[in-house]
């Protein structure tokens, strides 16, 4: 079990909303800076994930840096991502991203036109996408997709079992964090924060399991491009890029019953 992170605002005029999140993600509001370890850090521009003895500042971003760069240049509807959900032409999807973590996967495709709804069971990194989504909402090149965006704090296993029929989702996205994606050297330092603050993800065959009962059209859940299949049945089809590969489940074609 991960230490509870607590949340500073360094902000005074901020504070309203370093309460707001506090309170949203049952995350402890502290009245001083820590010294060591992991906390939350809300100022005047962003909320981030600090620990200075380890690396620079965490943070989901969808208006500047490489969320700007795949806004223009990321490939559209062609990129692999893309085909792996299932975007033909003009349509676009509802998709639940059962493991939204910074949220990048969620804004290539609401950026793609899809609506997503995010579901983040870790209350860091849940309020890190909520504070991305204001800033997004709040920013003209960013804000139509923002719009289509959702965060959720839940465990996506039990939140999918949990839907009404009519909320069920064409498309559930999943990327677990594998053990075998945790190699310290490969993985990058936000990763490698994650890892430390959120835990790893050893219950993927179940919500794997959650997401197939809960689509209505396919599961596509994101691997290394050599690392093992999720337990569970095989994959109908699969995409496969540079380092990266979308396991494509597709509901229709998996037998009736208890997957
Ligand atoms: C590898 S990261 C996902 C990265 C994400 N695709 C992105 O683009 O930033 C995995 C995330 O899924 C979350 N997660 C894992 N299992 C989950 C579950 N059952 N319900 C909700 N969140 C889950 C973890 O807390 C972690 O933040």
């Amino acid at each position: 079990m991960p230490p509870a992170t607590g949340l500073f605002c360094a902000a005074p005029d901020r504070l309203p909303d370093a309460q707001a999140l506090a309170a949203r993600f049952a995350l402890p509001l502290l009245s001083a800076r820590p010294t060591a370890g992991y906390w939350l850090e809300l100022d005047e521009v962003r909320l981030s994930l600090l620990n200075p003895d380890k690396h620079g500042p965490v943070y989901a971003e969808f208006v500047e840096g490489a969320a700007a760069h795949r806004r223009q240049f990321g490939g559209g509807r062609g990129q692999p991502v893309a085909k792996a959900i299932g975007m033909k032409g003009q349509a676009s999807r509802d998709v639940v991203d059962a493991t939204a973590g910074l949220g990048r996967d969620a804004f290539v495709l609401a950026s793609l036109g899809c609506a997503v709804r995010l579901v983040e069971r870790s209350p860091v990194a849940a309020a890190l996408l909520a504070d991305a989504l204001a800033r997004a909402h709040a920013h003209p090149d960013t804000a139509d997709i923002a719009a289509r965006m959702t965060v959720i704090h839940a465990d996506a296993s039990d939140w999918l079992a949990s839907l009404a029929p009519e909320a069920r989702p064409q498309v559930v996205f999943v990327d677990p964090m594998f053990p075998d994606t945790g190699n310290k050297a490969a993985a990058k330092k936000d990763m490698q924060a994650f890892q430390e603050v959120i835990g790893g993800d050893d219950d993927s065959p179940r919500l794997l399991a959650a997401a197939l009962a809960a689509a209505r059209e396919r599961v596509v859940v994101k691997r290394p491009r050599l690392g093992a299949d999720v337990a569970g049945p095989p994959p109908t089809s699969r995409q496969v890029g540079k380092s990266t590969r979308f396991d494509v489940y597709s509901v229709k074609a998996m037998p009736a019953g208890p997957r």
